[in-house]
């Protein structure tokens, strides 16, 4: 516990050290693209107009909460803290102007699927605020089976080019919040993140609406090329560490990856003190 505290500190420095700058894909969609920002009035998407065609699929409230899904729950303990964490991370995205936020680990098991489900449902809870949420762990893809929702279409038809984003797109029953689930593991899941198809997809989620928050779920940082390749196409990055399941070492490695501009803050999950299980 000592050396994940002494690895959380060293990270809490780095993510201080420098001011906060252009982050890299605000800068690769310069040089990429000359188009001007064609936003669509937050209004259609805060009034539900473009949740017109979107499936509707209710969830199943004795799942959720068996999976630890609880940030629609009013008056929890722990969704007050998704709630704390919720404030942080859109001051500090907000500041930056960023709207695309990367989830990652040292290594499996850590809780990235779990934080990012609960922390886009409580931006969701926010009246000025959408989320949207998408399963890009490409070889555990788990946000569908978290939630308990079964479509025909997922991810893995938009990316093998056999549904359009609109057939894929789920709102969970909750006001504001969309998800694009992966139901089935990927082959040659690096190579597709690094694809056009994805490149495109991360560009359209963020220019569409200037209110949305996009939250992807990844794969863990040191088990394979897969983050590393999608990192530097996402605004901002939130590091889960789990009490006793990554070292010291694997801490710093993964750090080492993450350009420390762009890093939000590291959230210690299963912490012995609940209430500080996360910190900047
Ligand atoms: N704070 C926590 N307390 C108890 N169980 C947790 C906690 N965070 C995660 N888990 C459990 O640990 C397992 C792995 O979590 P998950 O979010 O899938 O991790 P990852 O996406 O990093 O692999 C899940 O069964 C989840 O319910
Ligand atoms: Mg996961």
């Amino acid at each position: 516990m000592e050396k994940i505290k002494e690895a959380l500190a060293k990270a809490k420095q780095y993510a201080k050290h420098k001011a906060p700058s252009e982050p890299v894909a605000e800068h690769l969609h310069k040089i990429s693209s000359n188009k001007t920002n064609n936003f669509i009035d937050t209004e259609n998407e805060l009034g539900n107009i473009a949740y017109q065609n979107t499936k509707v699929v209710k969830l199943d409230t004795r799942h959720l909460e068996k999976n630890r899904i609880v940030a629609h729950i009013k008056n929890n303990a722990v969704t007050s803290v998704f709630d704390s964490l919720r404030t942080q991370v859109l001051q500090k995205m907000e500041e930056n102007n960023w709207r695309t936020l990367a989830i990652i680990s040292p290594t499996p098991g850590s809780g990235k699927t779990l934080t990012s489900i609960n922390l886009a449902i409580s931006i969701a809870q926010q009246p000025n605020k959408t989320a949207m949420l998408v399963d890009f762990d490409l070889r555990r893809p788990r946000i569908a089976n978290y939630l308990g929702i079964h479509t025909e279409k997922s991810l893995n038809d938009f990316l093998a080019g056999k549904a359009e984003l609109g057939e894929i797109m789920v709102n969970p029953g909750i006001p504001r919040l969309v998800v694009l689930p992966t139901q089935r593991p990927v082959s040659r899941s690096a190579e597709t993140l690094s694809s056009n198809v994805v490149a495109n997809l991360i560009r359209d989620l963020k220019d569409r609406y200037k209110s949305r928050v996009v939250i992807f779920d990844l794969p863990p940082m040191l088990n394979s090329d897969d983050a590393m390749v999608i990192l530097p196409q996402i605004d901002c990055v939130l590091m889960v560490v789990s009490n006793g399941m990554s070292t010291e070492t694997e801490i710093e490695q993964t750090l080492h990856h993450v350009p420390q501009e762009n890093l939000l803050g590291v959230i210690l999950n299963r912490s012995d003190t609940p209430e500080k299980s996360y910190y900047y």
